[in-house]
């Protein structure tokens, strides 16, 4: 089954948003199969954005990242890792739509407030990084019949 990794940044926890954004991904009928509350190191925030290494914005994304509590999480199910994409809206808050999670809650670049896999192949590095084997559940939510035919 599809997989992918969000995290709720510092901004989302400091904001008091951890319940709101766990509820979307529950509704929408997505598993959740990880989830840590954690404080991140330079190195792990340094190894997940490594992609941004070059790029102006990379210290002070580093500094955001690791300046808080985050809350990790996997969740899994049909097309997660797109539909994730979709339900959290686009990079920049003032442009994403509104009824995303970027377009309801917030209007900065460097405070948008959730981190989502961009593609299944980033999502299988990114829960390797962030989880142990071991610490993912998987299980079959009762409601699955209700959900898919
Ligand atoms: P994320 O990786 O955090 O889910 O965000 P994303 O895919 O929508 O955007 P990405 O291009 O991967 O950028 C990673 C994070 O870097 C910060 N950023 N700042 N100042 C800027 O122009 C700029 N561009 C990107 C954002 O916090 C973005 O989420
Ligand atoms: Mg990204």
């Amino acid at each position: 089954m599809e997989r992918t990794f969000l995290a709720i940044k510092p901004d989302g926890v400091q904001r008091g948003l951890v319940g709101e954004i766990i509820r979307r991904f529950e509704s929408k009928g997505f598993t959740l199969i990880g989830l840590k509350f954690m404080n991140v190191s330079r190195e792990l925030a340094e190894s997940h954005y490594a992609v941004h290494r070059e790029r102006p914005f990379f210290p002070s994304l580093i500094e955001f990242i690791t300046s808080g509590p985050v809350v990790a999480m996997v969740w899994e199910g049909e097309g997660v890792v797109a539909s994730a994409r979709k339900m959290i809206g686009a990079t920049k808050p003032l442009s994403a739509e509104p009824g995303t999670i970027r377009g309801d809650f917030g209007v900065s670049v460097g405070r948008n407030i959730i981190h989502g896999s961009d593609a299944i192949e980033t999502a299988q590095t990114e829960v390797n990084l962030w989880f142990k084997d071991e610490d993912l559940v998987s299980w079959q939510p009762s409601m699955t019949s209700w959900l898919q035919e």
